[in-house]
C-alpha cells in the first residue's frame, strides 16, 4: 500500500485529505507541524508528501529542505494559498515536485497526486542489470525489476549500457514494441549519476498535439485563455534529472526544434514567457518506428535525429534471441507465482518448444502477459499447452482467405441475443455504454495486433490517427 504523509496545521483540511486518500486505498499519516513531520519521517519512508506552505513554527520551505535531505526521492507537493504562487515556484526550484493552490478541486488533487505517485514508483522501483554486470557494488535490492537475457545480443546491450550510463549523454533506444525499451531507459537512469534526481517519463504518442508544448515547456499565467496560473513544464521540473521521451517519432516538428535547443543549450522558454530558463536534463528517447524513414519523409528533424543517434541502442526482437526464452520464462514464473500466491513451478517441454518457434509479434511483453495468464489459469504446478494462448499463424491466414464477412454476421447474431437482455437489465446510458465497450474492444485489439503502432492500428480500423488517439484517451481514462 502506498503511503502518503500530510503536513498541515489546519486540522479540518488534514481530516478531509486523510479521508479522501484512505478511500482511494492509500495509507495516510497526518501531522500538524513541520517538526512533528520530521520526526515521523525519521522513522519511516513515504511515497508522497503533501506539505502546507504556511505553518507556524518551522515553515514549509524549511521543512521541505529537511525532508529533501532525509528522503531525496519522495515527491513533495506544496499546498499554498492563492497569491503565493511565486513562492511555490521557488519551492519547485528547491526540489518540490508540484504545487496546489488552496482551495483546490478534487480533480486537480487527484491529477497532481496521481502524477507524483507515478514518478515515485518509477524513481524507487529499481531496474537492475544481470548480477555479473552490476555497475556498482551494491547488490540489486529485493523486488527490483531485472533485465533478463544472457545471450550474445543482450550481452552487447549490457556492454553499451555499462559504457554510457554514467556519462551524461543523450541516448536513443530503438526496437519493436515490447522489447524492453522503457526497461532499459530506467536501468540507465538507476545506474547514472542522476539516480537521486527526478526521472520523468513522457509518452509523446499519448499527448494531444495542442497540449504538448505546455506539458513539456510550461506556460505563464495569462499565456492563453484558461491559463490561470503559471504551470511548470516537465522539462523544467526535471532539472538535474532524466527525461524519458517515449515514442519520440510522434513529437510535433515545432517541438522537435525546441527540444534540440534543450539538448544543445540547456534552455527553454515557457509559453507566453519572455524569460529564458536554464534546465539541465538528460534525455533518453525511445521509438519503435524507423526514425531514419521519418527523417526522409520530413516528419522528423534530421539535426535532432543525428544529435540523439550519437549513442543508440537497438533492442533485438524476442524471435531473434530465442536462447533467452527459458530464462525469461523462469523469471516470470517466479514473479507471478509469488504475486498470485500460486504454486506453479514448471512449464512443460511442449510449451517451451512452442515458445521457441513462435514469432512473438508483441515480444517480451507478449510473453509476460502469456505467462501471467497461464499462471492464473493453471490449477497444478505445471503449465501445459491448454494454459497457453498464442496466435496461431495458420488461423490468421485462414481468416484472411475467407474474409471477415462470416465473422461480422456472427457478431450480428450474438448481438441479437445479448442486446435485448442488456436493455432489460440496464438503466442509465445504455446506448453510450454499449458503444463504448465495442469501441474500446476494437481499438485495444487493433493496437494489440499492430504492436501498439497507432498509425497501423488506425489504418486497420479505417479511422484517422487523431480519431484513434482521442478515443484511446477516452477509454484509458482512469475511472476514479
Ligand atoms: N529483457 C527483459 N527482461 C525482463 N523483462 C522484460 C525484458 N524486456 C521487456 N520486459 C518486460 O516486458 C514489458 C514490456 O517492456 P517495455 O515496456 O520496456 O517495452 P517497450 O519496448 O517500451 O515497448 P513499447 O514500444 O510497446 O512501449 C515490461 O513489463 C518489461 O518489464
Ligand atoms: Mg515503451
Amino acid at each position: 500500500m502506498e503511503k502518503i504523509l500530510i503536513i498541515d496545521d489546519d486540522e479540518g483540511l488534514n481530516h478531509f485529505l486523510g479521508r479522501f486518500f484512505r478511500r482511494k486505498g492509500y495509507a495516510v499519516t497526518a501531522c500538524l507541524s513541520g517538526r512533528a513531520a520530521l520526526e515521523t519521517i525519521g522513522g519511516q519512508s513515504f511515497d508522497l508528501i503533501l506539505l502546507d506552505y504556511k505553518m507556524p513554527g518551522l515553515n514549509g520551505l524549511d521543512t521541505l529542505k529537511q525532508i529533501k535531505a532525509a528522503q531525496v526521492k519522495t515527491p513533495v507537493i506544496l499546498m499554498t494559498a492563492y497569491g503565493n504562487t511565486d513562492t511555490a515556484i521557488e519551492a519547485m526550484k528547491r526540489g518540490a515536485y508540484d504545487y496546489l493552490v488552496k482551495p483546490f478541486e478534487r480533480d486537480e488533487l487527484s491529477r497532481v497526486v496521481g502524477e507524483a505517485l507515478q514518478l515515485n514508483r518509477q524513481m524507487k522501483e529499481i531496474v537492475s542489470l544481470p548480477d555479473a554486470l552490476q555497475l556498482s557494488d551494491d547488490p540489486a535490492p529485493r523486488g527490483a525489476l531485472k533485465i533478463i537475457g544472457q545471450g550474445k545480443k543482450m550481452q552487447e546491450i549490457y556492454k553499451i549500457i555499462g559504457q554510457i550510463a554514467e556519462k551524461d549523454v543523450a541516448v536513443l533506444i530503438g526496437g519493436e514494441s515490447g522489447t524492453g525499451k522503457e526497461l532499459v531507459a530506467r536501468a540507465i537512469y538507476h545506474h547514472s549519476r542522476r539516480k537521486n534526481k527526478p526521472f520523468i517519463a513522457i509518452n509523446c504518442a499519448a499527448i494531444p498535439e495542442n497540449l504538448f508544448e505546455s506539458e513539456l515547456f510550461g506556460y505563464e499565467r495569462g499565456a492563453f485563455t484558461g491559463a490561470e496560473r503559471t504551470y511548470i513544464g516537465k522539462l523544467e521540473r526535471c532539472d538535474g534529472g532524466t527525461c524519458f521521451l517515449d515514442e519520440i517519432g510522434d513529437m510535433p516538428l515545432l517541438l522537435q526544434a525546441k527540444l534540440l535547443r534543450v539538448l544543445q543549450e540547456g534552455e527553454i522558454e515557457r509559453l507566453g514567457g519572455r524569460q529564458t530558463i536554464r534546465t539541465d536534463v538528460r534525455v533518453i528517447a525511445a521509438s519503435n518506428k524507423n526514425l531514419e524513414q521519418a527523417v526522409r519523409e520530413g516528419n522528423f528533424r534530421e539535426d535532432l535525429y543525428w544529435r540523439l543517434k550519437i549513442i543508440s541502442i537497438q533492442l533485438p526482437a524476442l524471435r531473434q534471441r530465442t536462447e533467452d526464452i527459458p530464462a525469461l520464462v523462469d523469471y516470470f514464473l517466479a514473479r507471478f507465482s509469488a504475486e498470485y500466491a500460486k504454486p506453479v513451478r514448471h512449464v512443460s517441454e511442449e510449451v517451451l518448444n512452442r515458445f521457441r518457434t513462435y514469432t512473438w509479434p508483441g515480444n517480451v511483453r507478449e510473453l509476460e502477459n502469456c505467462m501471467r495468464r497461464a499462471i492464473l489459469l493453471c490449477a497444478g504446478d505445471l503449465i501445459a499447452e491448454e494454459h497457453v494462448d498464442l496466435m496461431a499463424p495458420r488461423d490468421a491466414s485462414e481468416m484472411q482467405a475467407s474474409g471477415a464477412d462470416p465473422l461480422l454476421a456472427g457478431l450480428r447474431d450474438k448481438l441479437q441475443t445479448i442486446v435485448p437482455e442488456i436493455l432489460r437489465l440496464s438503466q442509465d446510458h445504455v446506448h453510450a455504454n454499449i458503444i463504448d465497450i465495442v469501441e474500446e474492444t476494437l481499438i485495444l485489439k487493433a493496437l494489440e495486433a499492430c504492436g501498439n503502432n497507432q498509425v497501423k492500428a488506425a489504418r486497420m480500423l479505417g479511422i484517422s490517427r487523431n480519431t484513434l488517439r482521442h478515443r484511446l484517451k477516452k477509454h484509458l481514462k482512469p475511472t476514479d
